[in-house]
Protein backbone atom coordinates (compact mmCIF):
# COMPACT_ATOMS: atom_id res chain seq x y z
CA UNK A 1 0.00 0.00 0.00
CA UNK A 2 1.19 3.36 -0.73
CA UNK A 3 1.63 5.94 1.70
CA UNK A 4 -1.14 8.53 1.73
CA UNK A 5 -0.11 11.69 -0.16
CA UNK A 6 -0.40 15.08 0.35
CA UNK A 7 0.49 17.99 -1.66
CA UNK A 8 3.45 18.64 0.58
CA UNK A 9 4.74 14.94 1.06
CA UNK A 10 7.51 16.00 -1.39
CA UNK A 11 9.35 17.83 1.19
CA UNK A 12 10.37 14.86 2.73
CA UNK A 13 11.67 13.06 -0.15
CA UNK A 14 15.04 13.61 -2.47
CA UNK A 15 14.69 16.74 -4.10
CA UNK A 16 17.00 17.33 -7.08
CA UNK A 17 17.34 20.31 -9.69
CA UNK A 18 14.68 22.92 -7.47
CA UNK A 19 17.55 25.48 -6.48
CA UNK A 20 17.89 26.61 -2.45
CA UNK A 21 16.46 29.62 -2.33
CA UNK A 22 18.56 31.65 0.38
CA UNK A 23 15.71 33.85 1.40
CA UNK A 24 13.30 31.14 3.05
CA UNK A 25 10.96 33.75 4.20
CA UNK A 26 10.51 35.57 1.01
CA UNK A 27 9.72 32.03 -0.57
CA UNK A 28 7.30 31.27 1.63
CA UNK A 29 5.30 34.60 1.08
CA UNK A 30 5.23 33.99 -2.65
CA UNK A 31 4.24 30.13 -2.35
CA UNK A 32 1.44 31.67 0.47
CA UNK A 33 0.32 34.71 -2.56
CA UNK A 34 0.01 32.01 -5.39
CA UNK A 35 -1.82 29.59 -2.49
CA UNK A 36 -4.37 32.23 -2.68
CA UNK A 37 -4.73 32.73 -6.63
CA UNK A 38 -7.14 31.32 -8.61
CA UNK A 39 -5.99 27.81 -10.33
CA UNK A 40 -5.40 28.79 -14.34
CA UNK A 41 -7.19 25.79 -15.06
CA UNK A 42 -10.07 23.58 -14.05
CA UNK A 43 -10.19 20.14 -12.66
CA UNK A 44 -13.02 19.07 -15.32
CA UNK A 45 -10.89 20.02 -17.83
CA UNK A 46 -7.98 18.24 -17.16
CA UNK A 47 -10.25 15.03 -16.68
CA UNK A 48 -11.48 16.11 -20.50
CA UNK A 49 -8.08 15.86 -21.51
CA UNK A 50 -7.58 12.49 -19.96
CA UNK A 51 -10.90 11.15 -21.69
CA UNK A 52 -9.36 12.23 -24.49
CA UNK A 53 -5.78 10.65 -24.17
CA UNK A 54 -7.66 7.54 -22.83
CA UNK A 55 -8.68 7.81 -26.89
CA UNK A 56 -5.24 7.84 -27.61
CA UNK A 57 -4.11 4.83 -25.17
CA UNK A 58 -6.98 3.18 -27.28
CA UNK A 59 -5.74 3.97 -30.65
CA UNK A 60 -8.40 5.93 -31.69
CA UNK A 61 -6.43 9.85 -31.74
CA UNK A 62 -3.23 10.94 -32.11
CA UNK A 63 -1.50 13.30 -29.59
CA UNK A 64 0.63 15.85 -30.52
CA UNK A 65 2.55 17.85 -28.05
CA UNK A 66 4.47 20.82 -28.43
CA UNK A 67 6.06 24.55 -27.63
CA UNK A 68 9.12 26.22 -26.18
CA UNK A 69 11.89 24.48 -24.68
CA UNK A 70 11.51 27.02 -21.99
CA UNK A 71 9.15 29.82 -22.16
CA UNK A 72 10.66 33.21 -21.50
CA UNK A 73 10.01 36.82 -20.19
CA UNK A 74 11.64 38.29 -22.91
CA UNK A 75 9.52 36.45 -25.57
CA UNK A 76 6.74 37.10 -24.39
CA UNK A 77 4.01 39.04 -26.85
CA UNK A 78 0.81 38.62 -28.23
CA UNK A 79 2.24 37.90 -31.88
CA UNK A 80 4.42 34.98 -30.67
CA UNK A 81 1.61 33.09 -28.91
CA UNK A 82 -0.50 33.72 -31.68
CA UNK A 83 2.47 32.62 -34.35
CA UNK A 84 2.93 29.30 -32.64
CA UNK A 85 -0.50 28.40 -32.11
CA UNK A 86 -0.95 29.10 -36.12
CA UNK A 87 1.89 26.00 -36.49
CA UNK A 88 0.20 24.02 -34.30
CA UNK A 89 -2.62 24.30 -35.76
CA UNK A 90 -1.58 23.66 -39.35
CA UNK A 91 0.38 20.66 -38.06
CA UNK A 92 -2.93 19.47 -36.56
CA UNK A 93 -4.80 19.66 -39.97
CA UNK A 94 -1.89 17.85 -41.74
CA UNK A 95 -1.53 14.99 -38.90
CA UNK A 96 -5.29 14.47 -39.10
CA UNK A 97 -5.45 14.30 -42.57
CA UNK A 98 -2.92 11.93 -43.11
CA UNK A 99 -3.98 9.64 -39.96
CA UNK A 100 -7.73 10.09 -40.44
CA UNK A 101 -8.22 10.51 -36.51
CA UNK A 102 -8.73 13.47 -33.55
CA UNK A 103 -5.34 14.57 -32.72
CA UNK A 104 -5.48 15.65 -29.44
CA UNK A 105 -3.25 18.66 -28.82
CA UNK A 106 -1.17 20.10 -26.02
CA UNK A 107 1.08 22.87 -25.61
CA UNK A 108 4.21 22.95 -24.19
CA UNK A 109 2.82 26.48 -23.05
CA UNK A 110 1.36 28.81 -20.50
CA UNK A 111 3.96 27.59 -17.63
CA UNK A 112 6.56 25.84 -19.17
CA UNK A 113 9.30 27.82 -17.24
CA UNK A 114 11.59 25.75 -15.33
CA UNK A 115 14.28 23.95 -16.99
CA UNK A 116 16.30 20.68 -15.56
CA UNK A 117 19.77 21.42 -15.85
CA UNK A 118 22.93 18.48 -16.59
CA UNK A 119 24.82 20.86 -14.67
CA UNK A 120 24.44 23.28 -11.34
CA UNK A 121 27.20 25.98 -12.26
CA UNK A 122 28.37 27.27 -15.56
CA UNK A 123 31.55 28.70 -16.00
CA UNK A 124 32.42 31.53 -18.46
CA UNK A 125 36.02 33.16 -18.61
CA UNK A 126 37.26 31.79 -15.82
CA UNK A 127 34.29 32.97 -13.87
CA UNK A 128 31.88 29.89 -12.05
CA UNK A 129 28.13 31.02 -11.90
CA UNK A 130 24.87 29.07 -10.73
CA UNK A 131 23.57 27.56 -14.31
CA UNK A 132 20.55 29.06 -15.49
CA UNK A 133 17.22 27.06 -14.46
CA UNK A 134 14.59 28.81 -16.36
CA UNK A 135 12.48 32.65 -16.08
CA UNK A 136 10.66 31.11 -12.87
CA UNK A 137 13.88 30.36 -11.22
CA UNK A 138 16.86 33.05 -12.03
CA UNK A 139 18.12 34.85 -15.39
CA UNK A 140 19.62 34.04 -18.19
CA UNK A 141 22.52 36.60 -18.17
CA UNK A 142 25.57 35.76 -16.60
CA UNK A 143 25.90 37.84 -13.71
CA UNK A 144 25.86 37.06 -10.29
CA UNK A 145 22.72 39.17 -9.29
CA UNK A 146 20.69 37.20 -12.10
CA UNK A 147 21.91 34.25 -11.94
CA UNK A 148 20.59 34.39 -8.12
CA UNK A 149 17.37 32.11 -6.86
CA UNK A 150 14.29 34.63 -6.61
CA UNK A 151 10.86 33.55 -5.94
CA UNK A 152 9.06 36.73 -7.03
CA UNK A 153 9.78 35.65 -10.71
CA UNK A 154 7.33 32.69 -9.75
CA UNK A 155 4.46 35.70 -9.60
CA UNK A 156 6.04 36.87 -13.15
CA UNK A 157 5.25 33.39 -14.40
CA UNK A 158 2.17 32.74 -13.04
CA UNK A 159 0.95 36.28 -14.63
CA UNK A 160 2.74 35.41 -17.78
CA UNK A 161 1.07 31.94 -17.70
CA UNK A 162 -2.66 33.55 -16.83
CA UNK A 163 -2.49 36.57 -19.69
CA UNK A 164 -0.97 33.44 -22.27
CA UNK A 165 -3.70 31.07 -21.52
CA UNK A 166 -6.40 33.64 -21.85
CA UNK A 167 -5.06 34.66 -25.36
CA UNK A 168 -5.47 30.83 -26.57
CA UNK A 169 -8.47 30.34 -25.51
CA UNK A 170 -9.77 33.83 -26.82
CA UNK A 171 -7.91 31.83 -30.34
CA UNK A 172 -9.39 28.60 -29.61
CA UNK A 173 -12.56 29.92 -29.11
CA UNK A 174 -13.11 33.51 -30.83
CA UNK A 175 -12.81 32.28 -34.37
CA UNK A 176 -9.37 32.37 -34.85
CA UNK A 177 -9.13 28.77 -35.40
CA UNK A 178 -11.99 27.88 -37.59
CA UNK A 179 -11.35 25.33 -40.49
CA UNK A 180 -12.18 28.21 -42.52
CA UNK A 181 -9.33 30.24 -42.21
CA UNK A 182 -6.96 27.15 -42.71
CA UNK A 183 -5.12 29.31 -45.38
CA UNK A 184 -4.63 32.04 -43.19
CA UNK A 185 -2.05 29.76 -40.95
CA UNK A 186 0.85 30.04 -43.08
CA UNK A 187 3.12 32.16 -41.25
CA UNK A 188 4.71 35.25 -43.66
CA UNK A 189 8.68 34.24 -43.77
CA UNK A 190 7.06 30.44 -44.92
CA UNK A 191 5.34 31.13 -47.76
CA UNK A 192 7.87 30.11 -49.91
CA UNK A 193 8.79 27.15 -48.35
CA UNK A 194 8.12 23.65 -50.41
CA UNK A 195 6.23 22.93 -46.85
CA UNK A 196 3.84 25.42 -47.35
CA UNK A 197 3.14 24.64 -51.04
CA UNK A 198 1.91 21.81 -49.85
CA UNK A 199 -0.35 23.08 -47.14
CA UNK A 200 -1.91 25.44 -49.74
CA UNK A 201 -2.93 22.05 -51.32
CA UNK A 202 -3.97 20.77 -47.71
CA UNK A 203 -6.10 23.48 -47.20
CA UNK A 204 -8.00 23.33 -50.49
CA UNK A 205 -9.14 20.06 -50.20
CA UNK A 206 -10.39 20.97 -46.69
CA UNK A 207 -11.83 24.10 -47.99
CA UNK A 208 -13.58 21.86 -50.62
CA UNK A 209 -14.38 19.51 -48.21
CA UNK A 210 -16.28 22.22 -46.05
CA UNK A 211 -18.27 23.30 -49.05
CA UNK A 212 -19.30 19.67 -49.60
CA UNK A 213 -20.68 19.76 -45.54
CA UNK A 214 -22.18 23.02 -45.70
CA UNK A 215 -24.56 22.02 -48.76
CA UNK A 216 -25.21 18.93 -46.13
CA UNK A 217 -26.01 21.66 -44.13
CA UNK A 218 -23.05 21.28 -41.79
CA UNK A 219 -22.12 24.75 -41.03
CA UNK A 220 -19.72 26.25 -38.44
CA UNK A 221 -22.91 27.78 -36.67
CA UNK A 222 -24.13 24.46 -35.71
CA UNK A 223 -21.14 22.56 -35.57
CA UNK A 224 -18.38 23.89 -32.94
CA UNK A 225 -15.85 21.18 -34.09
CA UNK A 226 -15.76 22.93 -37.10
CA UNK A 227 -14.89 26.25 -35.83
CA UNK A 228 -13.87 25.86 -32.68
CA UNK A 229 -9.94 24.17 -31.70
CA UNK A 230 -10.41 22.02 -28.60
CA UNK A 231 -6.44 22.77 -26.46
CA UNK A 232 -4.53 22.19 -23.77
CA UNK A 233 -1.84 22.69 -21.87
CA UNK A 234 1.37 21.15 -19.75
CA UNK A 235 4.79 21.82 -18.39
CA UNK A 236 7.02 19.95 -16.84
CA UNK A 237 5.98 20.14 -12.77
CA UNK A 238 9.88 20.71 -11.96
CA UNK A 239 9.44 23.59 -9.76
CA UNK A 240 7.66 21.69 -7.06
CA UNK A 241 6.86 24.82 -4.61
CA UNK A 242 5.26 26.70 -7.47
CA UNK A 243 2.98 23.27 -8.40
CA UNK A 244 2.58 22.91 -4.83
CA UNK A 245 0.89 26.45 -4.20
CA UNK A 246 -1.65 26.17 -7.19
CA UNK A 247 -2.73 22.34 -6.32
CA UNK A 248 -5.99 22.44 -5.11
CA UNK A 249 -8.81 20.13 -4.11
CA UNK A 250 -11.82 19.91 -6.85
CA UNK A 251 -14.91 20.70 -5.09
CA UNK A 252 -16.53 17.89 -7.72
CA UNK A 253 -14.59 15.39 -6.68
CA UNK A 254 -12.94 15.91 -3.49
CA UNK A 255 -9.65 14.97 -5.49
CA UNK A 256 -6.61 16.86 -5.68
CA UNK A 257 -5.58 18.21 -9.10
CA UNK A 258 -2.56 20.76 -10.05
CA UNK A 259 -4.19 23.16 -11.60
CA UNK A 260 -1.32 25.40 -13.31
CA UNK A 261 -1.76 23.33 -16.19
CA UNK A 262 -3.91 20.53 -17.84
CA UNK A 263 -1.40 17.72 -18.22
CA UNK A 264 2.16 17.92 -15.97
CA UNK A 265 5.09 15.49 -16.72
CA UNK A 266 8.07 14.26 -14.52
CA UNK A 267 11.46 15.03 -16.21
CA UNK A 268 14.00 12.10 -17.09
CA UNK A 269 16.39 13.82 -14.49
CA UNK A 270 13.58 13.51 -11.83
CA UNK A 271 12.16 10.33 -12.46
CA UNK A 272 13.69 8.57 -9.52
CA UNK A 273 10.98 6.89 -8.17
CA UNK A 274 11.82 7.41 -4.32
CA UNK A 275 11.98 11.25 -5.25
CA UNK A 276 10.03 14.37 -4.74
CA UNK A 277 8.98 14.97 -8.32
CA UNK A 278 7.50 11.57 -8.74
CA UNK A 279 5.84 11.39 -5.32
CA UNK A 280 4.00 14.69 -6.11
CA UNK A 281 3.02 13.83 -9.61
CA UNK A 282 1.66 10.51 -8.40
CA UNK A 283 -1.05 12.35 -5.91
CA UNK A 284 -2.34 14.52 -8.64
CA UNK A 285 -5.48 13.45 -10.90
CA UNK A 286 -4.09 15.40 -14.02
CA UNK A 287 -3.22 13.34 -16.74
CA UNK A 288 0.44 12.93 -16.32
CA UNK A 289 3.35 12.37 -18.51
CA UNK A 290 6.91 10.78 -17.66
CA UNK A 291 10.01 11.33 -19.94
CA UNK A 292 11.79 7.96 -20.57
CA UNK A 293 15.03 7.88 -21.67
CA UNK A 294 18.00 5.30 -22.52
CA UNK A 295 19.38 4.43 -18.91
CA UNK A 296 15.38 3.37 -17.85
CA UNK A 297 15.01 -0.20 -17.26
CA UNK A 298 11.98 -2.16 -17.53
CA UNK A 299 11.70 -3.02 -13.70
CA UNK A 300 11.99 1.09 -12.82
CA UNK A 301 9.89 1.81 -15.54
CA UNK A 302 6.69 -0.79 -14.05
CA UNK A 303 7.96 0.33 -10.89
CA UNK A 304 7.15 3.89 -12.10
CA UNK A 305 3.98 2.57 -13.54
CA UNK A 306 2.64 1.44 -10.34
CA UNK A 307 3.43 4.23 -8.48
CA UNK A 308 2.03 6.79 -10.93
CA UNK A 309 -1.03 4.96 -12.23
CA UNK A 310 -1.99 2.06 -9.50
CA UNK A 311 -5.41 1.94 -11.05
CA UNK A 312 -4.23 1.29 -14.77
CA UNK A 313 -6.63 4.16 -15.81
CA UNK A 314 -6.65 5.34 -19.31
CA UNK A 315 -5.29 8.44 -20.29
CA UNK A 316 -3.61 9.08 -17.14
CA UNK A 317 -0.09 8.27 -17.75
CA UNK A 318 2.20 9.29 -20.94
CA UNK A 319 5.26 7.36 -21.55
CA UNK A 320 7.27 10.02 -23.64
CA UNK A 321 10.29 8.44 -25.42
CA UNK A 322 12.87 10.34 -25.68
CA UNK A 323 16.13 8.12 -26.83
CA UNK A 324 18.35 9.79 -29.05
CA UNK A 325 17.44 8.39 -33.19
CA UNK A 326 20.87 6.35 -32.56
CA UNK A 327 19.40 4.44 -29.85
CA UNK A 328 15.86 4.16 -30.21
CA UNK A 329 15.89 0.71 -32.00
CA UNK A 330 17.70 -0.86 -29.37
CA UNK A 331 16.48 0.57 -25.88
CA UNK A 332 12.77 1.39 -26.79
CA UNK A 333 11.59 -2.32 -27.93
CA UNK A 334 12.41 -3.69 -24.47
CA UNK A 335 10.33 -0.88 -22.76
CA UNK A 336 7.33 -1.11 -25.26
CA UNK A 337 7.62 -4.89 -24.59
CA UNK A 338 7.62 -5.17 -21.32
CA UNK A 339 4.39 -2.83 -20.65
CA UNK A 340 2.39 -4.62 -23.24
CA UNK A 341 3.44 -8.04 -21.34
CA UNK A 342 2.10 -6.50 -18.23
CA UNK A 343 -0.71 -4.82 -19.62
CA UNK A 344 -0.63 -1.46 -18.73
CA UNK A 345 -2.74 0.90 -20.15
CA UNK A 346 -0.54 3.83 -21.37
CA UNK A 347 -0.49 6.35 -24.21
CA UNK A 348 3.58 5.90 -26.09
CA UNK A 349 4.52 8.94 -27.58
CA UNK A 350 7.68 10.16 -28.99
CA UNK A 351 10.45 13.16 -28.19
CA UNK A 352 12.45 13.45 -31.06
CA UNK A 353 14.33 16.27 -29.41
CA UNK A 354 16.32 16.28 -26.08
CA UNK A 355 17.97 12.97 -26.81
CA UNK A 356 19.33 14.67 -29.97
CA UNK A 357 21.18 17.37 -29.14
CA UNK A 358 24.74 18.27 -29.97
CA UNK A 359 27.33 21.19 -30.20
CA UNK A 360 27.72 22.54 -33.59
CA UNK A 361 31.34 22.99 -34.91
CA UNK A 362 30.37 27.00 -34.15
CA UNK A 363 29.57 26.43 -30.35
CA UNK A 364 25.69 26.43 -30.57
CA UNK A 365 23.68 23.48 -29.02
CA UNK A 366 21.52 22.13 -32.07
CA UNK A 367 19.92 19.31 -33.50
CA UNK A 368 20.05 17.99 -36.89
CA UNK A 369 16.52 17.91 -38.54
CA UNK A 370 17.73 14.68 -40.32
CA UNK A 371 18.21 12.89 -36.41
CA UNK A 372 14.95 14.30 -35.15
CA UNK A 373 13.20 12.72 -38.28
CA UNK A 374 14.89 9.26 -37.81
CA UNK A 375 13.96 9.02 -34.47
CA UNK A 376 10.40 9.76 -35.12
CA UNK A 377 11.07 7.15 -37.90
CA UNK A 378 12.32 4.59 -35.32
CA UNK A 379 9.89 5.29 -32.96
CA UNK A 380 7.23 4.65 -35.56
CA UNK A 381 9.25 1.22 -36.59
CA UNK A 382 9.50 -0.22 -32.96
CA UNK A 383 5.78 0.29 -32.29
CA UNK A 384 4.88 -1.46 -35.63
CA UNK A 385 6.77 -4.57 -35.00
CA UNK A 386 5.88 -4.44 -31.70
CA UNK A 387 2.33 -4.66 -32.11
CA UNK A 388 1.51 -1.40 -30.76
CA UNK A 389 0.46 1.96 -30.75
CA UNK A 390 2.82 5.05 -31.68
CA UNK A 391 0.30 7.30 -29.77
CA UNK A 392 1.86 10.52 -30.16
CA UNK A 393 4.51 13.04 -30.72
CA UNK A 394 6.76 15.60 -28.53
CA UNK A 395 8.12 18.62 -30.05
CA UNK A 396 9.90 22.10 -29.48
CA UNK A 397 8.89 24.56 -31.54
CA UNK A 398 8.20 27.83 -32.16
CA UNK A 399 6.00 30.22 -34.66
CA UNK A 400 9.17 32.49 -35.09
CA UNK A 401 11.53 31.79 -37.70
CA UNK A 402 14.42 31.03 -35.44
CA UNK A 403 18.12 29.33 -36.61
CA UNK A 404 18.57 26.92 -33.84
CA UNK A 405 18.89 22.93 -35.68
CA UNK A 406 20.31 22.78 -38.37
CA UNK A 407 18.79 21.30 -41.61
CA UNK A 408 15.51 21.06 -43.07
CA UNK A 409 14.12 22.12 -46.71
CA UNK A 410 16.15 25.57 -46.01
CA UNK A 411 19.06 23.78 -45.25
CA UNK A 412 20.07 26.08 -42.01
CA UNK A 413 24.21 25.20 -41.72
CA UNK A 414 25.84 25.30 -38.66
CA UNK A 415 27.37 28.70 -40.02
CA UNK A 416 24.06 29.82 -39.85
CA UNK A 417 22.96 29.50 -36.20
CA UNK A 418 24.09 32.49 -35.37
CA UNK A 419 21.66 34.69 -37.43
CA UNK A 420 18.84 34.10 -35.51
CA UNK A 421 19.21 31.94 -32.27
CA UNK A 422 17.15 33.15 -29.58
CA UNK A 423 16.07 30.03 -27.34
CA UNK A 424 16.63 30.54 -23.50
CA UNK A 425 17.60 26.57 -23.85
CA UNK A 426 17.48 24.04 -26.43
CA UNK A 427 17.15 24.52 -29.84
CA UNK A 428 14.02 24.40 -31.49
CA UNK A 429 12.26 23.76 -34.68
CA UNK A 430 11.37 26.97 -36.63
CA UNK A 431 7.76 27.20 -37.77
CA UNK A 432 8.65 25.72 -41.51
CA UNK A 433 10.91 22.89 -40.55
CA UNK A 434 7.90 22.25 -37.57
CA UNK A 435 5.83 22.20 -40.66
CA UNK A 436 8.12 19.66 -42.46
CA UNK A 437 8.30 17.43 -40.09
CA UNK A 438 4.45 17.31 -39.51
CA UNK A 439 4.36 16.39 -43.13
CA UNK A 440 7.39 13.74 -43.08
CA UNK A 441 5.11 12.05 -39.99
CA UNK A 442 2.24 11.95 -41.82
CA UNK A 443 3.27 9.87 -44.19
CA UNK A 444 4.04 7.88 -42.29
CA UNK A 445 1.12 7.41 -40.46
CA UNK A 446 -0.63 7.18 -43.71
CA UNK A 447 1.70 4.40 -44.50
CA UNK A 448 0.48 2.97 -41.43
CA UNK A 449 -3.26 3.25 -41.36
CA UNK A 450 -4.25 2.11 -45.00
CA UNK A 451 -6.11 4.30 -47.05
CA UNK A 452 -9.45 4.12 -44.69
CA UNK A 453 -10.13 7.29 -42.51
CA UNK A 454 -10.05 10.36 -44.63
CA UNK A 455 -13.63 11.45 -44.26
CA UNK A 456 -13.38 11.99 -40.91
CA UNK A 457 -10.71 14.41 -40.50
CA UNK A 458 -13.15 17.46 -40.56
CA UNK A 459 -15.50 16.14 -38.03
CA UNK A 460 -12.86 15.29 -35.77
CA UNK A 461 -11.11 18.62 -35.43
C1 LIG B 1 12.27 18.96 -21.62
O1 LIG B 1 11.30 18.37 -22.08
O2 LIG B 1 12.43 20.19 -21.73
C2 LIG B 1 13.35 18.19 -20.95
C3 LIG B 1 14.25 18.76 -20.19
O3 LIG B 1 13.28 16.90 -21.25
P1 LIG B 1 13.98 15.62 -20.58
O4 LIG B 1 13.52 15.59 -19.16
O5 LIG B 1 13.43 14.50 -21.39
O6 LIG B 1 15.46 15.80 -20.73
CO1 LIG C 1 14.26 21.14 -23.85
Amino acid sequence: MAAKWTPDGWRTKKLRQVPNYPDAAALAAVEGKLKGFPPLVFAGEARALKRALAGVAEGKAFLLQGGDCAESFAEFSANNIRDWFKVILQMTVVLMYAAGLPVVKVGRVAGQFAKPRSADTETQNGVTLAAYRGDIINGIDFTPEARQADPQRMLQSYSQSAATLNLLRAFAHGGYADLHRVHGWTLGFVERSPAAERFRELADRIAEALTFMEACGLTAEDTPQIREAVFYTSHEALLLPYEQALTRVDSTTGDWYDCSAHMIWVGDRTRDPDGAHVDFARGVKNPVGLKCGPTLDGDDLVRLIDILNPDDEPGRLTLIARMGADKVEAKLPALVRRVKREGRKVVWSCDPMHGNTIKSSTGYKTRPFDRILDEVRGFMAVHRAEGTYAGGVHFEMTGQNVTECIGGAEAISETALADRYHTHCDPRLNASQALELAFLIAEELKAGRGEEGNQRIVAAF
